[in-house]
């Protein structure tokens, strides 16, 4: 099997499925930790990502779909495209990823990790990949973080085609934006890792 990229939680590699490229992201033993607690933590994040791609796909957010999920492991639709921070988007791509965002919020469910780096274009659209910082969560502040991440990962001009998508979609979108004004006067922000 291709060992295709290795992030700072999880282990990719490629296989096949017939025709079907297959992406696994393992979560791979990290020997600091103490085992128990090592095997606790896979566990729990594996299947809890699984289960927000699952969600978020009944949301009407386009993400990868699930073809299995093993104990650390998820074996996932590969998407045949580009992250998002190395393309020049076109204006409708942003305004569909604003409207995938206000969906998965709608539906309860916060990414956590909202940014260019964990967005593909595709010739098909937009795909919301990696929510392995995702949550099952109505919470206002998470919410409003998600916006802030993708703000401060994208140009300007790109961010207010989202937010536009955004809007177009959300009933709360007032509270949202009230929520991250306050966030960005608190300075809260800068205790989360935006580098
Ligand atoms: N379903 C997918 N299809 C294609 N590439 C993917 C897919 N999921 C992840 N990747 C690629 O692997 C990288 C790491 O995956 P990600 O889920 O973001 O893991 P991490 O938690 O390590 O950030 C992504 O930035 C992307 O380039
Ligand atoms: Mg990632």
């Amino acid at each position: 099997m291709e060992r295709v990229n290795e992030g700072a939680e999880a282990v990719m590699y490629l296989a096949k499925l017939g025709s079907e490229a297959i992406l696994i992201k393992s979560r791979n033993r990290k020997p600091w930790r103490i085992s128990k607690i090592d095997t606790e933590i896979r566990e729990k994040r594996t299947r809890r990502e699984a289960k927000l791609l699952l969600s978020a796909r009944k949301a009407g957010a386009a993400v990868p779909g699930v073809a299995a999920v093993g104990r650390y492991s998820i074996f996932m639709q590969r998407i045949d495209g580009v992250l998002l921070k190395d393309s020049k988007p076109a204006a409708k791509d942003m305004l569909t990823i604003g409207t995938y965002l206000a969906n998965l919020h709608a539906n309860g469910i916060t990414h956590g990790d909202f940014t260019s780096a964990n967005i593909m274009l595709t010739p098909d659209g937009p795909f919301i990949i990696d929510f392995g910082l995702g949550a099952f969560s109505n919470s206002e502040e998470e919410k409003a973080l998600d916006l802030l991440l993708l703000e401060r990962s994208i140009s300007k001009k790109d961010y207010t085609n989202a937010l536009k998508g955004y809007k177009s979609v959300s009933k709360e979108y007032l509270r949202v934006i009230s929520r991250l004004n306050e966030i960005k006067k608190r300075g809260r922000y800068q205790s989360r890792t935006l580098a």
